[in-house]
């Protein structure tokens, strides 16, 4: 039978093993936005005037689901003068945590998107893998 003092620790470290854990998926999505999104669209997401457009413009999180596809196969919106190529190496997870690390840290949101529904909206992309520069 463990004293007060051992099984008061105990508890604290199972807390903050749970906390940790519960955090992890953001922790990815941060490493990833900053690794393959901040160059151009900035750390803090305000992107460089009118070549990487913001990615602060959307504030609910249905705004957020077109985000999946845009990350798997790029976009190509005339309106701008370059075109945003896909990233087709990432998986259907780490892309759930990108844009969850956009809604919830970004966005400032406790609301997620959850990865079945992330799936489902990467069955929908455009068939054309990727956009290229030529
Ligand atoms: C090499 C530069 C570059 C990188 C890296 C990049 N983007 Fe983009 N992104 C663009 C450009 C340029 C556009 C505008 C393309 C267009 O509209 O034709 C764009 C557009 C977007 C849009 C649509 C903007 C809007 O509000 O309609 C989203 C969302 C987006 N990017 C998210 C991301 C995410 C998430 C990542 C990281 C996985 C990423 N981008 C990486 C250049 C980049």
């Amino acid at each position: 039978m463990m004293n007060n003092k051992a099984s008061l620790l105990a508890t604290i470290f199972m807390l903050t093993a749970v906390y940790a854990c519960n955090n992890v998926e953001f922790g990815q999505g941060k490493r990833l936005y900053e690794r393959f999104c901040a160059d151009c669209h900035m750390v803090d997401a305000t992107g460089v005037a009118d070549l990487y457009p913001t990615l602060l413009g959307r504030n609910t999180l249905e705004n957020f689901k077109d985000i999946p596809c845009i990350i798997r196969s790029g976009i190509d919106d005339t309106t701008t003068a370059v075109k945003m190529l896909g990233f087709p190496q990432l998986t259907d997870v780490q892309i759930n945590n990108i844009v969850n690390y956009m809604v919830r840290d970004l966005l400032s949101s406790d609301k997620q998107l959850h990865l079945p529904e992330t799936k489902e909206l990467l069955l929908e992309c455009p068939v054309k893998k990727t956009y290229d520069f030529n």
